[in-house]
């Protein structure tokens, strides 16, 4: 399904409750999606009635699709295992995306894994015991590949 193209038209009205109805049928891709703001998108996404492929290394996503697939009826999501910084793998999971949402398209990507406080690998408590290089290798090398891959 093609996508209007982006045009700039002024800061954004957040007053203005956001219409959720143009997710309907569309297909959705969030990495980091068995846990926090990524579950959190993938259950949101479902409501409004989008087909979700989700990814992450976790195996809670496994229960997160049954829970989901089963409340309502159909499938409406698609939990791949997998580690974006694996090329294939990643391909693995567009490919899920494309065979298994109504329309065969991948709409929306959102490139949401990534290391947090939540994850246990607080940055904030690093300085001193690690190299930062390191750190910040392993933070940015998760972001900003992906970011560029899509
Ligand atoms: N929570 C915050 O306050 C905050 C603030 C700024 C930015 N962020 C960013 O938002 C995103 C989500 O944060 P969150 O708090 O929901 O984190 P979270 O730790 O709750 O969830 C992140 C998920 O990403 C998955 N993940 C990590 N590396 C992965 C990889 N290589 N391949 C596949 N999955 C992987 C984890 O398994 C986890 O399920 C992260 O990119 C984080 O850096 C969060």
């Amino acid at each position: 399904m093609p996508l209007t193209r982006y045009e700039y038209t002024g800061p954004i009205d957040h007053t203005v409750v956001p219409d959720r109805t143009v997710c309907r049928g569309q297909s959705v891709i969030i990495t980091g999606g068995a846990n926090g703001i990524g579950e959190s998108c993938v259950r949101q996404y479902v409501e409004a009635g989008a087909f979700v492929t989700f990814g992450d290394m976790h195996d809670r996503g496994y229960e997160i699709q049954k829970e989901l697939n089963e409340a309502n009826g159909k499938e409406v999501c698609a939990f791949v295992k997998v580690d974006i910084r694996d090329w294939e793998q990643q391909k693995v999971m567009f490919e899920t995306a494309k065979t298994k949402s109504p329309h065969n398209s991948v709409d929306v990507v959102i490139a949401n894994a990534g290391i947090s406080r939540s994850s246990g690998d607080s940055l904030w408590n690093l300085d001193g015991q690690y190299c930062p290089c390191l750190i910040w290798h392993e933070s940015v090398g998760l972001d900003v590949p992906w970011g560029l891959a899509c």
